[in-house]
């Protein structure tokens, strides 16, 4: 069985809307689409819905055919259309990980679906039990949503439990892999499950690794019946014409080099301010992170976000997520910025009041 059957069944036929740019003909004059005919910047037209320049180019990029990857603004967008491509409201529930990025939940409430996450430990190093797993899954789950390297968690989930994730939930429930932060790992991609699975379906974006996030440029890799669905239930222009431009550049082999450099820069990083807070009486625990930010369990929580306030540092507060008490989520910056949070934390953790 296809995984398009777990779809929303009104959906799977559904027509979309016929924009001027799908109407499948051409011609030198434009006067199909209400547009302002004078072209003073390049941005009188409306853009292609899914440009074909960078749709191959991300394609290729992510090792999967054109076919196979729709483009949306920012992986959010992708997250919003695969939560109502296929869960009913008030009958359909979504099983994600928690501690994990929030846009999950909040999509999972808009769309009306029950959000069953799974508590994951900070003891064992938030570990992935596929057992506990699958005992949340039901005949009502759609959608099984595994961040990885998870946010704010920092821990990557190897490529081997995603696959035998994969197959235990073949037609039964799509699983996607969120891979916002895996430049910045080891692991592989899971999008080489692709090939052999239908039930997969792999996020991936330009606003970290790539330093795009106000083009706001993400994609889906998946099987193409679910491309296809997610691209007829979308709205009729996702990429605004300034943002592909921005993509495309980005993409460019001396940008992509300059990128690899900077992961290269920020995986560094991550271990120097790793080791130098490690070395912090401030600093309780340091979790293990595959992604461009550390998670840090401070002795005294306020007291270290006051602290780096104060020295003009804003990290996040993530102490009311379930099992990150008295936790900050850094991100790493230019070596300069790690050193001035460094610079921060090593001052008395309260400030002194003078008579
Ligand atoms: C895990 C994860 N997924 C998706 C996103 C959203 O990314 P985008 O900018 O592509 O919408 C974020 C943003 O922080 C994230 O942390």
């Amino acid at each position: 069985m296809s995984l398009l059957a777990r779809a929303r069944p009104e959906l799977v036929a559904f027509a979309p809307y016929g924009s001027a740019r799908r109407s499948g003909f051409d011609a030198p004059i434009h006067l199909d689409a209400n547009e302002c005919p004078w072209d003073d910047d390049g941005l009188n037209r409306y853009p292609a819905p899914q440009p074909a320049v960078l749709r191959e180019r991300l394609a290729a990029l992510y090792g999967v055919e054109p076919s196979q990857l729709w483009l949306g603004r920012g992986s959010d967008e992708a997250i919003d259309l695969l939560l109502r491509a296929f869960c009913r409201a008030g009958q359909d529930n979504v099983v994600a990980l928690a501690p994990s990025f929030g846009m999950y939940r909040i999509g999972a409430q808009l769309q009306g679906a029950e959000f069953r996450p799974l508590a994951l430990s900070p003891d064992d190093g938030f570990a992935l039990d596929p057992q506990r797993l699958l005992a949340q899954v039901d005949d009502a789950t759609k959608l099984v949503i595994v961040c990885s390297p998870n946010n704010p968690t920092g821990t990557p989930y190897r490529a081997d439990l995603l696959a035998a994730l994969a197959r235990d939930l073949a037609g039964r429930a799509l699983l996607v892999v969120d891979e916002a932060y895996v430049e910045f790992a080891d692991e592989a991609s899971a999008s080489a499950l692709l090939a052999t699975h239908d039930n997969v379906a792999v996020l991936r974006t330009l606003s970290k690794a790539h330093a795009l996030a106000g083009a706001r440029v993400g994609a889906l890799l998946a099987r193409a019946e679910i491309v296809d669905l997610i691209g007829r239930i979308a709205a009729p222009y996702p990429l605004p014409t300034p943002s592909v431009e921005a993509a495309l550049a980005a993409l460019a082999p001396a940008a992509l080099a300059r990128t690899q450099a900077r992961i290269a820069t920020l995986v560094a990083e991550r271990a120097r301010v790793a080791a130098a807070l490690a070395d912090s009486p401030r600093v309780e625990t340091i979790w293990p992170s595959a992604a461009n930010f550390l998670l840090v369990r401070f002795a005294d929580v306020r007291a270290a976000f006051e602290g780096l306030l104060a020295a003009g540092i804003l990290v996040r507060d993530v102490s009311a997520q379930p099992g990150l008490a008295n936790c900050l989520r850094i991100t790493l910056g230019t070596p300069a910025q790690n050193d001035a949070l460094l610079a921060a934390l090593a001052e008395p953790a309260t400030t002194e009041t003078t008579p």
